[in-house]
């Protein structure tokens, strides 16, 4: 049984002479496998002041533990629902890694059943005690839980749908890993868009506009694509039942929050692909390559070029994406 405290757990701050005036971020699920490294690369992010870690359990640990990291920010720890509300007290940026992972011959779509409702409280949290934050989500199935989001936040008269992102970067980061190891260059030298959603059919990486170009016959385009979308699953075969990808996707998650600081501190041309509520296809949540600035969501760049393969791939996710969506917003409103 856990002891709700009504006061944080413990609120730990590194002094330091200067200080600027940044951003407090909220991780919601900041003890699991994704929350505790995602946690210790955001008290990484000198853009972040207050570092506010929210979860069930272990949450004092795992807080007295980041701060003892010699950055300029002040980490608390909250732990149990009826702390909640001071974790996401007036948090500019919201992460939410909460839920259970995958196990072995599971889609991501079989966590609906828990990680729903976890999302659904923490969105209605976020509608009262910071409704202005940029949201997260990398809580899975992304494609369907999104929607529970904005539909919690909708009812609540604060839906503002250029905040609320679904994290698809891991998708990115595979991409370019893939490609960059196969052309023999520096992965990070590699762009290249991923559409549509996070899960299996849905991801669809744009391989035609890989910068540098991916130089593979159909049949390699083929494979890539297929590994690209089955990658989560090949964590979670290699992990054998201890789980999903963990670091990788804290690795994806520091990005996008670090990516939307940057657009909340006025830096321009700041891009990246992400699940939003979208009119670029027929599927009211798509994600395409996002500007992000001040306000969130500056800009929707829409669809990249594709050719005929990427195409048939964007028919196939379509009915997929819509039926994952449609899940998401009949469980909100039932
Ligand atoms: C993945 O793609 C966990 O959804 C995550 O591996």
């Amino acid at each position: 049984m856990l002891k709700q405290l009504s006061r944080p757990v413990i609120s730990l701050r590194n002094f330091s002479t200067s200080r600027s005036n940044k951003y407090k971020v909220t991780v919601c699920g900041a003890s699991g496998g994704i929350g505790q490294p995602l946690s210790l690369l955001m008290k990484q992010n000198k853009l972040v002041t207050t570092l506010s870690l929210y979860d069930i359990v272990h949450t004092p640990g795992v807080a007295t533990d980041l701060s003892h990291i010699d950055t300029n920010s002040t980490v608390c720890g909250f732990m149990g629902p009826d702390q909640m509300p001071d974790a996401l007290d007036g948090a500019d940026v919201v992460v939410i890694p909460a839920g259970v992972p995958r196990k072995p011959g599971m889609t991501r779509d079989d966590l609906f059943k828990t990680n729903a409702s976890i999302v659904r409280d923490i969105a209605k949290c976020i509608s009262t005690k910071c409704p202005k934050a940029l949201v997260a989500i990398i809580t899975n199935p992304v494609n369907t839980v999104v929607p529970i989001a904005a539909e919690v936040l909708k009812k609540a008269g604060v839906y503002d749908p250029k905040r609320l992102f679904g994290v698809s970067t891991l998708d990115i980061v595979r991409s370019r890993t893939f490609i960059g190891n196969s052309l023999n260059v520096d992965p990070q030298k590699v762009t290249i868009p991923v559409i549509g959603g996070h899960s299996g059919v849905t991801i669809i990486p744009v391989l035609s506009q890989s910068q540098p170009a991916y130089k593979g016959s159909q049949s390699d385009i083929e494979k890539l694509t297929v590994r690209i979308q089955d990658a989560g699953t090949e964590v979670v075969k290699a992990k054998a039942g201890a789980g999903s990808a963990t670091l990788s996707m804290a690795y994806s998650g520091a990005r996008f929050a670090g990516s939307l600081l940057r657009g909340l501190n006025g830096e321009s041309g700041v891009v990246e692909c992400s699940y939003v509520e979208s009119c670029v296809t027929d599927a009211t949540f798509f994600s395409t390559p996002i500007c992000l600035g001040k306000n969130g969501q500056e800009e929707n760049l829409g669809l990249p070029k594709m050719n005929d393969f990427e195409k048939k791939l964007l028919e196939k996710a379509l009915p997929e994406l819509k039926k994952n969506i449609q899940k998401g917003v009949d469980f909100a409103n039932k």
